[in-house]
């Protein structure tokens, strides 16, 4: 048996400096439960000498891959530098050498699944990918191994940490949403850029990846549906809080007759709503299986402390596998390669819901009329009105607020178009899709 695990860590930045400190900190415990010491021995960052706060004299550190690539006393490499190409380079590259394979980049698995996920399987080695989605919460070994006997008819949640910090700020503190994502900034939880959490690009990344899990292929990020908290004002968050209504970010994916029905956006749950009492940068994933009905899994989605607790439950499962020379798990999914299914997702233009719309109008006569008349040719009908005109004061902006029963997607698309299209619109139509009590 070896006498200790060797690990190669490519990035030293928010996780992978996590992952240094918890193994650090817990290494005495780490080492009781795996049996032997677990060592990072050598590191790759793109800049050697930054400070970072700690003391890494142990661990060899360098701007050449093939530094860790290439040492065949590397078990485990660690891929935490985030990004396309050479992350794929480095994956892919490590697995062929036979080693496990561990990493928390959600984009790459996303966008590459079709060329990492296969790779993994073809391997001998372990693959762990647990804090890609959710990070310390733990979906994926709950769906690959814990649920991996139900049939999954819909998984859905709060995934993105950041957007629903914003609208928490917003909702609680009546913030704008420049005032909320500054806010964010300066917790670091948004990046400087932050258009992969507020154009809802990150979600959709992990939502992708927990679809390939619970419905056993690899789904195409380019068909899911996606849109972002960007564009949602304080003036929705006080009608729908009016409404009996929070605004917060899912993204959701459900079983049909017609095939998955996915999508990443803004919605509008009741008050009373289980997700709606999740505030901050809190993560809430539920899953509802034919035989389990459902559950709901719930804590911090991001950040190095939960970042690194994901990475090391995977490292931790490696460890096991290399020491006691078993064979490893079926991973990275719950079934083999040659039985993933072909998997088809529904249109957008298909989906039923609910809707809540603002329109922005000049307060002029016949404007609501005109506005119905168009739903109702588009077979959309109205469940409420909000109409906020005062005597005295046309030609002014106001808005229309419209609660719709269930409509079709390509139906509410039409009827917005030609109501756009008027005179009388006097800025961007809101439109937020409804969550079933
Ligand atoms: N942050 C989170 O909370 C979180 C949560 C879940 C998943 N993730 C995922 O974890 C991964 C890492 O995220 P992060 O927040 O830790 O990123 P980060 O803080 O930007 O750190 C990136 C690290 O990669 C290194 N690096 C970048 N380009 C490199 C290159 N060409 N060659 C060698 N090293 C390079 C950087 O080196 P230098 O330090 O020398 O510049 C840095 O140490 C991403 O895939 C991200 O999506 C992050």
């Amino acid at each position: 048996m070896k006498d200790s695990i060797n690990v190669g860590i490519f990035g030293l930045g928010n996780v992978g400096m996590g992952v240094v400190r918890l193994l650090e900190k817990n290494r005495a415990d780490i080492e009781k439960r795996v049996g032997k010491p677990v060592r990072i021995v050598k590191a790759v960052v793109a800049n050697p000498k930054k400070d970072r706060g700690a003391d890494l004299s142990g661990m060899m550190v360098d701007t050449d891959p093939g530094h860790i690539l290439d040492d065949p006393k590397i078990d485990i490499v660690l891929e935490l530098i985030g990004g396309l190409t050479l992350a794929e380079d480095i994956i892919l590259k490590a697995l062929e050498k036979g080693k496990s394979v561990i990493t928390a980049n959600k984009a790459l698995l996303a966008e590459k699944g079709r060329i990492i996920f296969p790779a993994a399987y073809d391997a001998a080695g372990c693959f762990g990918f647990e804090s890609s989605v959710g990070t310390a919460v733990p979906i994926i070994r709950t769906l690959r191994e814990s649920f991996a006997g139900d049939d999954i008819l819909s998984i859905s949640g709060i995934i993105n940490g950041t957007s629903n910090y914003i609208l928490t700020r917003m909702t609680h503190d009546r913030l704008s949403f420049d005032e909320a994502l500054k806010a964010a900034q300066g917790m670091g939880l948004a990046e400087a850029d932050p258009t992969l959490d507020i154009r809802g690009i990150d979600a959709a990344h992990k939502l992708i990846i927990l679809m390939n899990i619970a419905f056993n292929g690899v789904f195409d990020l380019s068909e899911l549906y996606t849109e972002g908290i960007f564009g949602i004002t304080a003036a929705d968050i006080n009608y729908t809080r009016q409404l009996g209504y929070t605004i917060k970010h899912m993204g959701k994916a459900k079983k049909t007759d017609q095939g998955i029905e996915a999508r990443v956006h803004p919605v509008l749950v009741k008050k009373d709503h289980l997700l709606s009492s999740v505030n901050g940068a809190f993560n809430a994933i539920s899953v509802l299986g034919e035989f389990m009905g459902p559950s709901i899994l719930y804590g911090l989605g991001a950040g190095p402390g939960p970042s690194a607790v994901g990475v090391a439950g995977d490292l931790i499962e490696a460890c096991r596998y290399i020491l006691t020379g078993q064979q490893r798990p079926i991973s990275p999914f719950s079934i083999p390669l040659e039985n993933w299914l072909p998997v088809k997702t529904v249109p957008m233009a298909e989906i039923r819901t609910e809707y809540y719309l603002r329109f922005p109008v000049l307060d002029r006569l016949g404007v609501l009329a005109f506005i119905s008349k168009v739903l109702s040719e588009n077979r959309i009908s109205v469940r409420s009105v909000i109409q906020e005109g005062k005597p005295g004061r046309e030609e002014s902006p106001v808005d229309i607020v419209i609660m719709t029963h269930e409509a079709v997607e390509a139906d509410v698309q039409k009827a917005l178009k030609e109501i756009n299209g008027q005179p009388f619109i006097a800025g961007p139509t809101q439109l937020i899709r409804i969550e079933p009590d």
